[in-house]
This record gives C-alpha cells, sequence and structure tokens, in this order.
C-alpha cells in the first residue's frame, strides 16, 4: 500500500477571522453562519493522496479569544506548519496575524512552513493585496485568499503545503 506522511498543522489568528469554518471546510465541505467560537483545542484529520504517498493532516484548532493567547506556544509545539489566519475585511486582524508569525519566526521550529492566510475575500476588503503580498516574500512566506464560506481557495491552502511534506528519504 501507498505510504503515509503525518504531519501536525496548527490554525492561528484573532477570534472571529474564520479559523474554524476553514477547517469545517476544508474537511466536511460545510459552512455555519452562526459557527460558535472555540474554546477548544479541536483535532481533525484528513488525508491528501499524491502520486508516491498520502499525506495525512492532523489539524489542530483553537480558540482566537485574548484569554487563551498564552496557550499558543504548546499549542504549535512539533507543528510542521502553521496557518495564520487573518479578516480581509479587518485591518487590525492583519496586524495580530503579523505579531503571531513574528513569534512563530522568534520562537517557533524553525522548520515550521509558516502560511498567511486572508479569509473572507467574498466580503468586501479593507485590506490591499499587494502590501501583504510584499510582506509575505519580504519575510518568505506563503499567502493565501479564501473564503470559507464560498469554499473559494480553501483547499488549495491545504493542498500547497502537504506538497511540501516529502517522504522521508531512506
Ligand atoms: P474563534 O474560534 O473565536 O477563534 O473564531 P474563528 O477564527 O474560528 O472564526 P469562525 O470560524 O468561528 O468564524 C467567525 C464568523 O465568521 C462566523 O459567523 C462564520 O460564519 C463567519 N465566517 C467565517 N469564514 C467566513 C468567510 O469566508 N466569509 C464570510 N462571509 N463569513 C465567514
Ligand atoms: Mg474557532
Amino acid at each position: 500500500s501507498i505510504p503515509t506522511v503525518q504531519k501536525k498543522i496548527v490554525l492561528l489568528g484573532q477570534s472571529s477571522v474564520g479559523k474554524s469554518s476553514l477547517v469545517s471546510q476544508f474537511c466536511k465541505s460545510e459552512f455555519f453562519e452562526n459557527q460558535e467560537p472555540t474554546i477548544g483545542p479541536v483535532f481533525l484529520s484528513k488525508e491528501l493522496e499524491f502520486s508516491t504517498h498520502k499525506v495525512s493532516l492532523q489539524i489542530w484548532d483553537t480558540g482566537g479569544q485574548e484569554k487563551y493567547a498564552n496557550l499558543s506556544p504548546l499549542f504549535y509545539r512539533n507543528a510542521a506548519a502553521a496557518l495564520v489566519v487573518f479578516d480581509l475585511n479587518k485591518e487590525c486582524t492583519l496586524n495580530k496575524a503579523k505579531e503571531k508569525i513574528q513569534a512563530l519566526s522568534t520562537y517557533g521550529d524553525p522548520n515550521m512552513v509558516i502560511t498567511l492566510v486572508g479569509n473572507k475575500c467574498d466580503l468586501e476588503r479593507q485590506v490591499n493585496s499587494e502590501k501583504v503580498k510584499e510582506y509575505c516574500e519580504e519575510n518568505g512566506i506563503m499567502y493565501f485568499e479564501t473564503s470559507a464560506k464560498t469554499g473559494n481557495g480553501v483547499e488549495g491552502v491545504f493542498q500547497q503545503i502537504s506538497r511540501k511534506f516529502k517522504l522521508p528519504k531512506k
């Protein structure tokens, strides 16, 4: 049978930017207008199949509310990738995302794949994408825009990250 690589991936970002909605859309093709704030952590898994191997993603979602902020270093330990999510409709969530990326780069595993995700692209936007792209290029991180509501771009984020997870060399 085809070999499987298992990887932990975490979602970070302010409350209500759509972390749980992204996971729900990706893992179950479901979206809820009234998605409840996560008390978390919540764990889901999903397999992606490539030609030579499968990637089994262990997806960890947690609450972005300020009272959980101190927990995040524990949460991203051993993570192969981090999705830092912000709301394209709320500029202040981008600033928080940048702080989070700074913390991940400083305290996280240097091999961790850090990805910035601008969610809610179905709404009218407040954030200038070009500036975000520049920031990501300067910092060597991938950038995606998504809508957890319509599903636009969601699969692509997880696909692109998973492509980096190769089988260990023998
Ligand atoms: P916490 O668990 O508190 O950290 O929040 P969260 O980041 O998990 O956000 P959640 O997924 O709960 O979404 C918050 C609200 O935004 C919910 O009402 C969702 O229905 C809505 N929402 C999430 N993603 C989108 C999106 O892409 N477009 C639109 N229009 N609404 C979205
Ligand atoms: Mg949530």
